[in-house]
């Protein structure tokens, strides 16, 4: 028996002749829940964007369900879905129509495309705003409806690149609360990023570290934590990398959050 959804073997990318991503392989079973660590620069878009086929990798393989993300590009692609760190929704677009764009796509047949958009805007909590056009939404309401998005065509794995990051913490919380729903209920496979240690520690069953392009280590949470001798996660990040998790830039805006939720409470 074999239950291996993401299979990376001797996965490489070079930018000219920067190597971004040094032979890394990895398996991910199916329902299991991963985070990809990494500090600023580790590798962790470039791995994802090899891994959905947005990027051709200079050597080594994916398969994702069987299928190889090169030579079997149509196949791996129906099989998951993604949210990325930057929107890619049409703002000139409402709410329906981006989704409803999406499902043609993919070509879900209307009959099943339509009460599946209903199901899943109501999922989301954005069902009231369907004919709002996109470009009215703030951020976590357009971050919810990629993950309305990404789950529309019914995929077996969820790719999330630093889906968070931006959100304040009450729609952090609430949109891992859907994700995790969604493991549980579809038995869908989640792999993600974030800069966010709080929610690796909630989320994921089993981390991968990555830094300079190479995975450092593997394990849960607890693992890692016993492997190097450390406290916390937060530490045991430090341990492996040498860096914080968060970079100055997420700290900055975090601090400035938090002081602003104090004074206005
Ligand atoms: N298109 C590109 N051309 C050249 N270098 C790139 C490109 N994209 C990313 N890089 C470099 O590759 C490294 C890994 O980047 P990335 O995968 O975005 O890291 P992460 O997502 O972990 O922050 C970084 O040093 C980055 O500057
Ligand atoms: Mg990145």
């Amino acid at each position: 028996m074999n239950d291996t959804i993401i299979s990376v073997s001797h996965l490489t990318k070079k930018y000219n002749g920067f190597t971004a991503v040094n032979d890394i392989s990895f398996s991910v079973e199916k329902g299991e829940i991963v985070a990809f660590l990494g500090p600023n620069g580790a590798g962790k878009t470039t791995t994802i964007k090899m891994l959905t086929t947005l990027l051709a990798p200079t050597s080594g393989s994916v398969h994702l369900n069987g299928s190889n993300v090169v030579t079997n590009q149509e196949e791996a692609r129906r099989t998951f879905g993604i949210v990325f760190q930057d929107p890619s929704l049409d703002d000139e677009l409402t709410a329906w129509e981006n989704l409803e764009f999406h499902g043609v796509l993919y070509g879900v047949p209307k009959n099943i495309r339509r009460p599946r958009i209903e199901e899943l805007m109501k999922f989301v909590e954005l069902w009231d705003r369907k004919n709002a056009l996109v470009k009215t939404f703030s951020g976590g309401m357009k971050r919810r409806l990629e993950i309305a998005r990404g789950l529309l065509h019914h995929p077996r794995i969820f790719f999330l690149d630093e889906p968070t990051i931006g959100l304040d913490p009450q729609t952090r919380n609430h949109m891992w609360d859907y994700v995790l729903n969604l493991n549980k209920k579809e038995q869908i496979t989640i792999f993600f990023t974030t800069h966010y240690i709080e929610e690796a520690e909630k989320v994921a069953q089993r981390i991968i570290v990555i830094d300079h392009g190479k995975i450092v280590a593997t394990g849960t949470p607890s693992e890692l934590i016993i492997k190097t001798n450390t406290k916390t996660l937060e530490e045991a990040f430090l341990k492996y990398t040498g860096h914080e998790i968060r970079d100055e830039e997420a700290s900055v805006t975090d601090r400035m959050r938090q002081r602003r939720g104090r004074w206005h409470h």
